[in-house]
């Protein structure tokens, strides 16, 4: 018989996590290594998330429970690719599963996209979610009026989250840093823009009626872009989520103004963004737009109508995109690892042998936790089916891998660690009637889980 699987999932997010509980569940011999570059498990639940939806993250009790299992370990602080390379994990395991993810913006490519106070999402994200490595620092004092780019979920979340006022957030796990920047916000009116007609919007329904129970907001729907085609009536036919979606907005197109919000949120449909226009000190002086008419099949065509909008800072939500990862193929088109139902594909379409992807980086940054569960399922099937024939690592043992990261000096955290950071947070909050505060700086993150503060 041979030696039992040995399996590297590279990211701790949602996708890896849920690998490795199929791989365990249905090889019962199978141990799995979970590697991530950040100190913590759980990715964008931890890092993309919104701070006011607490609900969403109870999922990590679920993956908790997984992490527990003693046939995965967790090893953080270890960048694959950076501290050790494929070829060296290839050494350890018997096979790699790639569930990196997705952290960056995708750009637009339209003039002035790189302008001061041109935002993308996921920066701003990953700063009011105080992901260690980016941002400490946002200035939202000096702009009154802001556009944000797109209309799915995660505009939502960042019209919601500049248009709440500072206190309302203070309830979440925002650290001091985060509340400050919110609380000094001279934010009065956030425009939404999408490029097509409100059939075509990536709202879900539950999340596009949040952005409306602030007290202290008012959502307006400009009503001149309620514009449906043949289309986009078959696709409320089928859709019950997307009807909800139009009723919502149907009826914020229609009602009155409500009297005394702070802040507005404006959301203007089939007007597309063309420039982000510049001052001459190279600041967001305004956003451009042609307004856009449908043309019976869903898709858009512009009307030669343009409209500059003074907004003094542009947030693009037009979706996230994955990076390559150092000695494996990428798929520079589509923004993913070349893959075959999670079989990483090589530049000549063969796969890539004992290489494997699953979640955004396989299938591109569309979807909710949820789905990654059946993505992980498909490829660790495919694993599964591949396994005889895999070539076997070499060095076979968890105190192998520990020798090598202890060789190279990384400061790996573990689950325990983790359990412990987890623990510190939820401290942290407690006597300010609030879940958790995060922790923000990537050092104490991993000195607090080696229980070294
Ligand atoms: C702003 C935002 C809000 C969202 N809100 C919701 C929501 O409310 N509800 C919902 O269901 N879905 C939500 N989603 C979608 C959900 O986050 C994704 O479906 C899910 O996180 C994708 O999982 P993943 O494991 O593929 O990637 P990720 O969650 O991104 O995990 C990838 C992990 O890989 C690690 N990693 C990356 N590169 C390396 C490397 N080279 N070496 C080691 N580790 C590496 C990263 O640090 C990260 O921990 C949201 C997405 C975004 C962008
Ligand atoms: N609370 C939640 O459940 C939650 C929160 C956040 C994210 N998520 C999920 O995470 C996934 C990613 O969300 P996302 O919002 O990043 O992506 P998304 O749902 O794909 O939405 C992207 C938006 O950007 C627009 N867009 C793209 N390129 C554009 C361009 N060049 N000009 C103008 N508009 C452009 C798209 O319009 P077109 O359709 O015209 O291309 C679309 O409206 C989704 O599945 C989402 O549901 C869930």
């Amino acid at each position: 018989m041979s030696e039992a699987l040995r399996v590297a999932v590279v990211g701790a997010g949602p996708a890896g996590i849920y690998a490795a509980d199929i791989l365990t569940t249905r090889d019962p011999d199978a141990s799995v290594d979970i590697f991530d570059r950040l100190p913590t498990p759980y990715g964008l639940i931890r890092y993309g998330v919104a701070p006011d939806h607490p609900r969403i993250k109870q999922i990590i009790v679920a993956l908790h429970r997984v992490m527990e299992n003693p046939r995965i370990r967790f090893v953080g602080n270890t960048h694959v690719g950076v501290d050790i390379k494929v070829d060296e994990l290839r050494e350890f395991y018997d096979a790699v599963v790639f569930a990196t993810g997705a952290e960056r913006d995708r750009s637009m490519g339209i003039p002035g996209e790189e302008a001061d106070r041109s935002y993308g999402a996921a920066d701003f994200v990953a700063f009011y979610d105080s992901h260690p490595d980016r941002e400490l620092h946002w200035d939202l004092t000096g702009a009154k009026h802001v556009a944000v780019i797109g209309v799915g979920n995660v505009a939502l979340d960042v019209a919601r989250v500049l248009a709440k006022s500072a206190d309302e957030m203070l309830v979440t796990d925002i650290p001091a840093h985060v509340h400050a920047v919110l609380a000094d916000s001279a934010v009065t009116d956030v425009h939404m823009f999408a490029r097509r007609g409100p059939a075509q919007a990536k709202f879900t329904p539950v999340e596009l009626r949040e952005l409306d129970h602030s007290p202290n907001v008012q959502v307006i729907v400009a009503p001149e872009g309620m514009e449906f085609d043949d289309e986009s009536e078959s696709a409320l036919a089928r859709s019950k989520s997307l009807r909800m979606v139009v009723d919502v907005l149907s009826e914020w197109a229609m009602r009155d103004p409500k009297p005394g919000p702070h802040r507005r949120i404006h959301i203007h449909f089939l007007e597309n963004p063309v420039e982000i226009v510049t001052d001459a000190d190279g600041g967001v002086a305004g956003l451009r737009t042609e307004r856009q008419e449908l043309r019976g099949d869903g898709t858009v065509g512009g009307t030669g109508l343009f409209t500059d909008w003074d907004v003094q800072a542009v947030y693009r939500a037009v979706g996230y995109r994955s990076e390559a990862i150092e000695d494996l193929p990428f798929d520079h088109a589509k923004l993913v690892l070349p893959n075959a139902g999670g079989r990483v594909l090589n530049l000549d379409g063969a796969p890539l042998p004992g290489v494997y992807a699953t979640g955004w980086v396989k299938r591109g940054p569309v979807g909710l936790i949820g789905h990654t569960k059946s993505d992980a399922a498909e490829t660790i099937t495919n694993l599964l089916e591949d396994a005889p024939e895999l070539s076997r690592a070499t060095q076979r043992t968890a105190a192998d891998v520990d020798a090598l990261l202890a060789a190279k000096g990384l400061p790996v955290t573990d689950f325990a660690g983790w359990d412990r950071l987890d623990a510190h947070e939820l401290a942290a909050g407690e006597p300010h009637g609030r879940g958790r505060v995060k922790v923000v700086d990537r050092a104490e993150m991993s000195r607090i889980a080696a229980r070294q503060a």
